[in-house]
């Protein structure tokens, strides 16, 4: 099939491709560029495990087509550490527990991430709202909700710390 070149910063490095034109951006970035963080769980934009920011809005990436991300940024949960120190976000998914199996893990990462590049500091509902597009089949998405309000305000933690009365802080 024929290809056409496309130019796309992932993770801050910029990237030019010559694509399909019916790859998708989660084709791009696991088969073309190697980061196999995101997910494909279900393929059809319901599992939400592929999720990636697009020029900072979060993005099913099996349902765009890697054409529509020309000339755009892209993150996906590999651009989320620096280096080898994790993120506030990704150390408190650790602390409280919120990985079991992994799978929907990056992409539960990646929506949580957009909700507080754009509400630092949600209240619980808010950050259940923002994370109900994402599907855990392990967790029962208490801890994943605990760990998302604990990286907004480390100083008052979630509920699980304050009955625990902890000071915020996990063991
Ligand atoms: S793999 Fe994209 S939403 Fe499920
Ligand atoms: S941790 Fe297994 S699907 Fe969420």
């Amino acid at each position: 099939m024929q290809t056409i070149d496309m130019t796309v910063t992932v993770n801050g490095q910029k990237q030019t491709l010559a694509v399909k034109p019916n790859d998708t951006l989660l084709e791009v970035v696991r088969d073309y560029l190697d980061l196999t963080g995101s997910k494909e769980g279900c393929g059809e934009g319901v599992c939400g495990s592929c999720t990636v920011l697009l020029d900072g809005h979060p993005v099913r990436a099996c349902l765009t087509l890697a054409l529509e991300a020309d000339g755009s940024a892209v993150t996906t949960v590999e651009g989320l550490a620096d280096g080898d120190t994790l993120s506030r976000l990704q150390q408190s998914f650790i602390d409280h527990g919120a990985v079991q199996c992994g799978f929907c893990t990056p992409g539960m990462l990646m929506s949580a991430r957009a909700l507080l590049d754009d509400k630092p500091s949600p209240d619980r509902e808010t950050v259940r709202r923002a994370l109900s597009g994402n599907i855990c089949r392990c967790t029962g998405y208490a801890k994943i909700v605990d760990a998302v309000e604990h990286a907004a305000r480390p100083e008052a933690g979630c509920p699980d710390c304050r009955s625990k009365d902890t000071g915020g802080d996990h063991d």
